[in-house]
């Protein structure tokens, strides 16, 4: 069984597959750790000696990796995994549920705003901007995270509730 979870920066993909996996007896794999165990370097490191291009590709690469194992996983995406290439494609086609943590603006902006350092494309807006900036992004983000197989909207619930909900998907 392969459980994919999906949604914007600091919505609690890894957080929420974290538990989910502790509770279902799986695997769980972190897209970025796994980039990061891969290149030896930090997702910070890989964007500012890299650039982003060569971090998509290497997502794209681990992303097609990680589904292609025989074992089940709970697989916690990066922000913006779902939303280049034909990533969403293969999620979908390779995943037996693809759950999108709906957050809403505010308190995205709320959990970044303390969340940036680590994250290259929000660690220089400042935080009157911050609000415009994820929602723009999110705008342009939304419509790939809405093909999962479920929203769930995670508003107003802990990520205990949140687990609880998914395995009722299950
Ligand atoms: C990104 C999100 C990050 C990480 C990278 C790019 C994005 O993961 O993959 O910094 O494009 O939204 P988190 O969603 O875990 O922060």
């Amino acid at each position: 069984m392969k459980v994919v979870l999906l949604g914007y920066m600091a919505s609690g993909k890894s957080t929420v597959g974290r538990l989910l996996a502790r509770q279902l007896g799986l695997e769980f794999i972190d897209l970025d750790e796994y980039i990061e165990e891969h290149q030896k370097k930090s997702i910070k490191n890989i964007f500012s000696e890299k650039g982003e291009i060569f971090f998509r590709k290497l997502e794209h690469q681990m992303l097609s990796e990680v589904l292609d194992k025989e074992e089940s996983i709970v697989l916690s995406t990066g922000g913006g995994t779902p939303c280049y290439g034909n990533n969403m494609e293969t999620i979908l086609k390779e995943s037996d549920l693809s759950v999108y943590l709906n957050l809403s603006i505010p308190s995205l902006v709320e959990r970044l705003s303390k969340e940036k350092e680590d994250r290259p494309l929000v660690k220089n807006i400042g935080e009157e901007e911050l609000p415009e900036f994820i929602g723009k992004h999110l705008f342009e983000r939304r419509p790939y995270y809405l093909q999962a197989k479920h929203t769930l909207d995670c508003n107003g619930i802990d990520a205990e509730t949140a687990v609880e909900q998914i395995k009722k998907l299950l």
